[in-house]
C-alpha cells in the first residue's frame, strides 16, 4: 500500500486599508504600490484547503466548494501550484535530502465558510489557504514572507492572508517580484481592541472584476499615477505609525481617504467603474457626521468606513464603539432585502449578535 500524503490549512479574509489597484507586470502580479491590510479573525471569514499527493493521481485537480474548477494551463492556479513544486525541489537539493517526492500531482479541495456570493473577496484567503497547504504538505521550513511571492501570482491581495493582524505588502523594485512580498507590521495582539463590522449591502456580483477594472485604470487614469507617485508612499508610513502607536484618529483618517481615492481612480478609469451605490453613500454620510459629533464632544474619531471593489462597506472600530455604531447603522438601515442584508461582528473576541442588542 502507498502512503497518501495530505495536509489541511486555513486563511483569513484581508480587508486593504490603503488598497492595491493597479499592477506593473500582469503576470508575476507585480502592484503599481505597496498595500496594508487588515488580516481578519480565523473563526469569520477563512478559506480552508486540504491537499492530497497520491502516486496514482494522473493530473492535478481542484475542487472549490464541492465543484471541480478547472485548472488552466497558465492560469494563476497552475502558476502557484508549479511555484510550489519548484520550491519543493530546491529544498529538496539544498538540504540533499534522500528521500525524493515521487508524486507530482495533488488533489486540493477548497472551503469557504462564508458563501462566496456575499460578494466578499474570497480569492485572497483562498490562494493564501492552497499555498499553506502544500507547503505544509511539502514539510517546507518557507517563512509566510517566502510563500506570500507565491500566493502574490495566484491573487496580489492574498499575498497578505498568510499573516495575522496588520500586514503590508511591499510593492518591491526588482522585476524578477522576489522583493514584492508580505510582511507583517504588528499581531493582532497589538491592538485587540480593534474590530471590523461588514454590512453586506448587496451579494450581487460585482460587474467589473478587481483584475479587470485595474488594469483599465492602469491604461487610462491620469489620476492613479499622482496617487502612486505622491500619495500612496507617504500614507503607507503614517498608516504604520499609527498602528504602532495605537492611534486611532489617524488610522481613520487615512483608512477614509484611501478608500475615497481608490473610488475617485475608479471613476477615472474610461469608461468609468463604479462599485459603491446608493446605500454605499448613505453609510458613508451617517458615519462622516457620526465621526464630526464626536470629534466636537471632544472624543476624536470612532469609526472608519472602507470600501473595496463592491458596494459592501467594512467600518474599522474600537471595541467600545462597536455596539453604538452597529446599532446606529441598523437604525438607518433597516433590513431591506437586497440592500442591507446584515451586520458581522468581526475580528477580535467575539462576533456581535445583532440580535442581542
Ligand atoms: C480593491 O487581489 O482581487 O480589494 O491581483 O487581480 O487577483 P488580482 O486582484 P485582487 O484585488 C484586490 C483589490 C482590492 C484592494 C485590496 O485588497 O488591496
Amino acid at each position: 500500500m502507498s502512503t497518501i500524503y495530505q495536509a489541511t490549512a486555513s486563511a483569513p479574509v484581508n480587508i486593504a486599508v490603503i488598497k492595491y489597484w493597479g499592477k506593473r507586470d500582469t503576470k508575476l502580479i507585480l502592484p503599481t504600490n505597496s498595500s496594508l491590510s487588515v488580516t481578519l479573525d480565523q473563526d469569520h471569514l477563512r478559506s480552508t484547503t486540504t491537499s492530497r499527493a497520491d502516486p496514482s493521481f494522473e493530473r492535478d485537480q481542484l475542487w472549490l466548494n464541492g465543484k471541480e474548477d478547472e485548472i488552466k494551463a497558465v492560469g494563476r492556479l497552475a502558476t502557484c501550484i508549479s511555484e510550489m513544486k519548484r520550491l519543493r525541489k530546491e529544498y529538496e537539493i539544498k538540504t540533499q535530502m534522500n528521500q525524493r517526492y515521487s508524486f507530482p500531482q495533488f488533489h486540493i479541495a477548497s472551503y469557504n465558510n462564508f458563501p462566496t456570493a456575499a460578494g466578499l473577496a474570497s480569492s485572497a484567503s483562498g490562494f493564501a489557504a492552497l499555498v499553506a497547504s502544500l507547503a505544509q504538505l511539502y514539510t517546507l521550513p518557507a517563512s509566510p514572507s517566502t510563500l506570500s511571492l507565491i500566493a502574490r501570482q495566484g491573487s496580489g491581495s492574498a499575498c497578505r492572508s498568510l499573516f495575522g493582524g496588520f500586514v503590508a505588502w511591499q510593492m518591491g523594485s526588482d522585476p524578477s517580484g522576489n522583493d514584492s512580498l508580505a510582511v507583517q507590521v504588528a499581531p493582532q495582539e497589538h491592538w485587540p481592541q480593534m474590530h471590523a463590522l461588514i454590512c453586506v449591502v448587496s451579494d450581487d456580483k460585482k460587474g467589473t472584476s478587481s483584475t479587470s477594472g485595474m488594469q483599465r485604470t492602469v491604461e487610462t487614469s491620469p489620476l492613479l499615477q499622482h496617487r502612486i507617485k505622491y500619495v500612496v508612499p507617504e500614507r503607507m508610513e503614517k498608516i504604520s505609525k499609527a498602528i504602532l502607536e495605537r492611534d486611532f484618529d489617524t488610522f481613520a483618517k487615512i483608512t477614509m481617504a484611501d478608500s475615497n481615492q481608490f473610488h475617485a481612480v475608479a471613476l477615472d478609469t474610461e469608461p468609468p467603474i463604479f462599485y459603491m451605490n446608493d446605500v454605499s453613500r448613505a453609510i458613508i454620510a451617517l458615519i462622516v457626521e457620526y465621526n464630526r459629533l464626536s470629534v466636537e464632544a471632544g472624543k476624536g474619531y470612532k469609526a472608519a468606513y472602507t470600501y473595496d471593489a463592491g458596494p459592501n462597506a467594512v467600518i474599522y472600530a474600537l471595541e467600545e464603539n462597536i455596539k453604538e455604531i452597529v446599532q446606529l447603522i441598523v437604525s438607518y438601515f433597516p433590513q431591506r432585502s437586497g440592500e442591507f442584508k446584515d451586520v458581522l461582528g468581526l475580528f477580535g473576541a467575539s462576533s456581535t449578535d445583532l440580535n442581542a442588542l
